[in-house]
């Protein structure tokens, strides 16, 4: 049985790859799939975002991995997975290579976060190039622009980067406090039901439907529709330019 499994990578610190990490593992509970949620970090962020967890929430499993001897690391990569269990891995930065090459050799996919600055826009080539040479598949790799402000020179830069690389750019997270409050309260984006985190919900369509077309189903189920109001009417609205404009200052 080969493992679907998502690596969140990058050398840089900061770039958000707990709350993506730990907002795909609260996706894939959300659809009942089982899920591991393997933390690499010795800080143990994602591992402290499952204990508060809400149990009135769908359960992740959690795994401190950084304490666990390589060899142990690698059954938990190469098997020991149970049937239908996504594993998901939240890396820290500067993670080495050899762990790099097992990770992400034959992976599901390899999610970059990179944010709109001139140091992760620098550090990022690197990554997709070592996460490359580990033997990621290419069609394995995307970038996810983290932390978007539109209408700054930085998220200029970041655009004219990413289109540059010749790997996807599969979605524009929005800096905002829904995810240091989904954090918080150890729920993925999907499980805040605020207006402010409906709107960053849409931004996730794309990449969501990236991984869905790589075998990794995690897309919410669509919302159960009260009688009386027609089922279009709830849709959410697709992807676009447009997420870029919702958080542009008012005139
Ligand atoms: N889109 C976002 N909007 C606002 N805040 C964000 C966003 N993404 C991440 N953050 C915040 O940025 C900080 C760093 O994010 P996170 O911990 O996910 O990064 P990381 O790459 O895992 O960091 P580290 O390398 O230290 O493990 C956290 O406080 C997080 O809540
Ligand atoms: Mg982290």
């Amino acid at each position: 049985m080969v493992v679907p499994r998502v690596v969140v990578l990058n050398a840089k610190g900061g770039c958000g790859k707990t709350t993506l990490a730990t907002s795909l593992a609260a996706c894939a509970a959300g659809r009942h799939r089982p899920v591991r949620l393997l933390d690499l970090d010795p800080l143990g962020a994602a591992l402290a975002w499952s204990r508060r967890r809400p149990t009135s929430l769908p359960p992740v499993r959690a795994i401190a991995a950084d304490r666990v001897p390589l060899g142990v690391t690698r059954t938990f990569l190469l098997g020991g997975a149970e049937h239908d269990e996504i594993v998901i891995f939240d890396t820290p930065a500067g993670l080495g290579r050899p762990t790099i090459d097992l990770l992400v050799r034959d992976a599901a996919a390899v999610l970059v976060p990179v944010l709109p600055s001139s140091v992760d826009i620098a550090v990022a080539p690197r990554v997709v190039a070592d996460a490359l040479l580990a033997g990621c598949p290419k069609e394995a790799l995307a970038v996810v622009a983290n932390r978007v402000r539109s209408r700054t020179r930085a998220f200029a830069s970041l655009t004219l980067f990413l289109q540059s690389l010749t790997i996807p750019f599969v979605a524009a997270l929005r800096d905002s406090q829904s995810y240091v409050a989904a954090t918080a309260e150890g729920r993925g984006i999907h499980e805040l039901d605020t207006p402010a985190a409906r709107k960053e919900q849409e931004s996730w369509i794309p990449l969501l439907e990236w991984l869905s077309a790589r075998g990794i189903d995690l897309r919410p189920p669509p919302p159960t529709v009260p009688s009386g109001i027609p089922a279009d009417a709830a849709e959410s609205t697709p992807y676009s330019e447009d997420v870029f404009r919702n958080d542009e200052p008012k005139p």
